[in-house]
């Protein structure tokens, strides 16, 4: 009896691991316009601006693999061949490094390749929302579990903030993204969870609000650049209803899923930076670049003596 009890604990919970389909593929939105850099972005994309030696879309793609990301789906637009090149093999570039001994540079853009068939790349005709750009990599992602995540939003951590959320998504399954408080004046920027159970680390989420006012903000978690969704999220996306700002949401299709499939925040370890906002991306360049081992030293030095001369 006591056998029979475990044999069968265990077949539960293998029907329960076995039914949680891996996260492969991962989308990122990268269509676009980056405005608040002009005219650094006129003919440049803002995902192609460097965090210290690589530009935020090699930041954003390194994050998916440590995460196990296969698939690379890129939704971008007009005006952004540049990121597809970046992950290119670059046979002149190779042969003039491998000429002069650059054995270490050539590591370094060794790490920029994409392998071949991996990258897979769909575009957003017009700026309509973030829903609609996820919306467009529909028919690439297909019907299984997906990842997005927005380079702007960059995580430093010791392990990746995509790598967190999965080891955890591996356990509950479902849906979840990664969430952070934030001051209450600030709630008009991000998506902002309404939770149930919480046990300071993972939150169920009862709602989402996408930008609510201050005042009307259900809590001030909110939700960063980092999801990983199920398939059903695109049922609701197919209806392109517009939302916060006239745009179509993501956030709005993610809230009709609350109820159907788990859905949680993680609050992972790590700092975020916006850095689709020029404060935020040189705030990035620091903490990154202090932390460089070739550089880190000198750059801690220049801030040092920069802060005492302010
Ligand atoms: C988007 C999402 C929002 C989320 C934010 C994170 O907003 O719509 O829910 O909190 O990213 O960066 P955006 O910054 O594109 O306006």
């Amino acid at each position: 009896m006591q056998n029979g009890r475990t044999v069968q604990q265990h077949t539960v919970t293998h029907l329960m691991t076995s039914a949680i389909k891996p996260v492969r593929k991962a989308v990122f939105p990268v269509a676009g316009l980056g405005t608040r850099f002009l005219p650094a972005t006129k003919s440049m994309p803002k995902e192609m601006l460097p965090l210290v030696d690589r530009p935020l879309i090699q930041h954003a793609y390194e994050e998916a693999r440590e995460a196990g990301i296969e698939e690379f789906i890129f939704v971008t637009g007009r005006h952004k061949e540049m990121l597809e090149e970046h992950f290119d093999y670059q046979p002149e570039l190779m042969e003039t490094l491998e000429s002069r001994g650059k054995t270490d540079m050539i590591a370094r853009v060794r790490r920029s390749e994409m392998p071949a068939g991996k990258l897979f790349l769909t575009r957003q005709p017009r700026a309509l929302g973030l829903g609609h750009a996820v919306w467009c990599a529909k028919a690439l992602v297909g019907n299984e579990p997906f990842a997005v995540i927005l380079p702007d939003d960059v995580v430093l951590a010791e392990k990746g903030c995509m790598r967190q959320m999965v080891e955890f998504y591996e356990k509950m399954g479902g849906n979840m993204v990664s969430v952070m408080d934030v001051p209450r004046e600030d709630t008009s920027k991000y998506g902002i969870l309404d939770t149930g159970k919480d046990d300071g680390k993972l939150a169920e989420i009862k709602g989402l609000v996408e930008k609510p006012k201050p005042e009307d903000a259900p809590s001030t978690l909110s939700i960063i650049g980092r999801y990983i969704l199920q398939p059903e999220v695109f049922e609701y996306l197919d209806a392109f209803e517009t939302g916060a700002g006239g745009e179509i949401q993501l956030t709005d299709a993610m809230a009709k899923l609350i109820g159907r499939q788990p859905f949680n925040g993680l609050r992972f370890d790590g700092t975020r930076y916006d850095c689709g906002s020029r404060i935020g991306f040189i705030q990035a360049n620091l903490a990154y670049s202090v932390r460089d081992p070739e550089i880190g030293p000198q750059v801690r030095a220049a801030v040092k003596k920069m802060a005492e001369s302010l």
